[in-house]
């Protein structure tokens, strides 16, 4: 698969890299600031009546920061932190060994929650309701259950898929906090937190210029920044200046809105094979080769996003905007398709 430079989820080789640029306190973390209130009093209550804090879910696309902030939740409760993931935890008997193993007070994250198996969820309701685990011993009519009791924990659960979540999973939670997309702003903080940690020399309108393009995502500007960083060292004396990087971006074929050459080769097959839409997601993804679940889940939340597409109940259909920006002119009918 070709590599793709503004896909917000996490590749391989940029885990280390991840690492050392993840903000370890609350404080750290930028943007996002109605979460990290609701999280600071959380966590001081909880802390003051000395108990486990409350069930959190993390609900939010991906490379916004789910990991990051589950990890500092439990850094700032002074806890332990034991991290899995939906798809990791395959018998119930994984998911006991792992709850057994729990000290107090201790998270548990589970990632792609969403994705735990049915039977598993099952365990995990009395757990996470009375701290207890139920135990079947024994087969057939002899068999017996034995509830054993739990350290009090805390379960943070981060998924990219609310709607994945089954309902009674997802009410036994008691904080449900939903990242969205950052104002540029922050996303230029971030850029300028990352350019210090990596020893870099960045000025303001450099990166503002990175923030500009990185789709509202931290973990696209921390690449964007790192091959943009690249750029410089190789054709430049390794400063970032706006001409180096906006040649690095030209590269990298990022326009000024963040979009790239698959985002326009989606809207551009909307507007010119199915006349603006609405067309359906399937169709779609058969008319530009791209997989359902990749224009559902990266593409198409930035492009709603930013104005570009509207998604109605009969399809995807493309706004003047994006008729604007690809340089189309707008057909006169589009304005009251949308109305
Ligand atoms: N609020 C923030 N402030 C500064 N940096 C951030 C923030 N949020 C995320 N980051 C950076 O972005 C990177 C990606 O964040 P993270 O791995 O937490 O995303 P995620 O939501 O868990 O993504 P995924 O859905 O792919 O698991 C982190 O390495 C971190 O450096
Ligand atoms: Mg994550």
């Amino acid at each position: 698969m070709e590599e793709r430079v503004l896909n917000p989820k996490l590749t391989e080789e940029e885990a280390a890299l991840d690492q050392t640029l993840r903000p370890q306190r609350l404080a750290e973390y930028i943007g996002q600031n109605k979460i990290k209130e609701n999280l600071s009093i959380f966590i001081d209550a909880a802390k003051k009546r000395k108990e486990a804090l409350d069930h959190v879910l993390l609900y939010g696309g991906p490379g916004l920061g789910k990991t990051t902030l589950a990890h500092i939740i439990a850094r700032e409760m002074g806890v332990g932190i034991k991290a899995t993931s939906g798809p990791a935890i395959e018998r119930a008997g994984d998911l006991a060994a792992i709850l057994t193993n729990l000290q107090e007070g201790d998270v548990l994250f589970i990632d792609e929650i969403h994705r735990l198996n049915k039977i598993i969820e099952e365990v995990l309701y009395p757990a996470m309701e009375d701290y207890a685990l139920d135990i079947v011993i024994g087969k057939g009519p002899s068999a017996r259950t034995l509830r054993l009791d739990l350290p009090r924990f805390t379960l943070i659960g981060a998924t990219t898929k609310m709607s994945l979540l089954s309902s009674p999973l997802r009410d036994r939670f008691g904080n449900i906090l939903r990242l969205n997309f950052y104002d540029q702003d922050d996303i230029k903080k971030i850029v300028e937190r990352s350019a210090r940690i990596l020893d870099m020399s960045v000025d303001a309108e450099s990166a503002v210029e990175v923030a500009k393009r990185s789709r509202r995502t931290p973990r696209v500007a921390n690449r964007l920044l790192k091959r943009v960083r690249d750029f410089s060292q190789v054709r430049g004396d390794g400063t970032l200046t706006l001409d180096i990087t906006r040649k690095a971006l030209h590269l990298l074929e990022v326009d000024e809105f963040g979009l790239d050459e698959i985002d326009r080769r989606i809207l551009e097959a909307i507007i010119q094979k199915f006349q603006g839409g609405p067309v359906g997601l399937s169709t779609l993804a058969a008319a530009t080769a791209e997989e359902i679940a990749t224009i559902e889940d990266i593409y198409e939340p930035f492009l709603m996003q930013i104005g570009f597409l509207h998604r109605t109940p009969r399809g995807r259909v493309a706004t003047e905007l994006a008729y604007e920006h690809l340089g189309f002119s707008v057909p006169d009918s589009l304005q009251n398709k949308l109305l």
